[in-house]
């Protein structure tokens, strides 16, 4: 069985008040179990929410990582100082990362061992823009993400890594990607790891959806058979909205 997750990254958002108050409320609505739920505030909340979600099924995660433990990186936080914090999921790879801060798929792999190293799940996400999906080039371009960040992940590490399929288009847009978009993607990305690795290993990964995702789209995006969870922006900082995809999960 693979771990259904449902992932709400508060990107730059939420001062720790505001945070706080997300979290208590997120916890109080919370009523099902099936899928884990993960909050990913910005690192000045860490601290507090890892505190106010203590001893509740909702886990940490962070949105990002530097590839070294400790030393003179000036601004970065460290897999090690993540771990220290209780965060056990970390988002590797976001599109705004690649896109703002200049992350390479190579920069991209470094995170990726970075965390696990530490015995944390990395989600690793993946996507292609508007152009390369219009000019057909989509498969490329996941392929090449993915293979460049698993280069040199053993087979035994690869059930430990989570994916997020965000097309770059459908993220904050409020144009989601369609069910059969996202099950054809998801389903090459099962097949692609399963071509590096066998092992049935394809099959054994947890892959997550986002771009745009809301109450209103989640029951039919995680109906599709390769759909796992999915990866919440906007609509992870209300409750009532957090919850309602929550709710509405297949
Ligand atoms: P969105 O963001 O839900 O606001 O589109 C998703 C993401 O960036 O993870």
């Amino acid at each position: 069985m693979r771990e259904k997750i449902i992932a709400g990254n508060w990107k730059m958002h939420k001062t720790v008040p505001e945070a706080l108050s997300l979290v208590q409320e997120i916890k109080i609505k919370l009523s099902r179990s099936d899928y884990k739920v993960v909050v990913i505030p910005p690192f000045t909340a860490l601290y507090s929410v890892g505190g106010a979600i203590s001893g509740s099924p909702i886990k940490l995660g962070a949105q990002n990582v530097f590839w070294e433990d400790e030393g003179a990186y000036t601004g970065e936080i460290s897999p090690l100082m993540l771990s220290d914090l209780g965060v056990e999921y970390v988002l590797v790879g976001h599109s705004e990362r690649r896109k703002y801060f200049g992350e390479t798929d190579e920069i991209v792999g470094k995170k990726l061992r970075a965390v696990l190293a530490h015995r944390m799940t990395p989600i690793l996400c993946v996507g292609e823009n508007l152009e390369q999906r219009e000019a057909g080039k989509t498969i490329d371009v996941i392929t090449k993400q993915l293979k460049t960040a698993l280069e040199g992940i053993l087979i035994d590490e690869v059930e430990k890594i989570v994916i997020a399929y965000e097309p770059i288009w459908a993220i904050g847009t409020g144009k989601n990607a369609n069910p059969l978009q996202v099950q054809t993607v998801h389903a090459f990305i099962r097949e692609e790891i399963e071509n590096i690795y066998g092992n049935n290993l394809g099959n054994k990964v947890t892959i997550l959806y986002g771009g745009s995702v809301k109450p209103d789209n989640t029951a039919e995006l995680t109906s599709m058979p390769d759909v796992d969870g999915v990866l919440v922006g906007g609509a992870s900082l209300q409750a009532e909205s957090f919850i309602g995809i929550i709710n509405n999960a297949k």
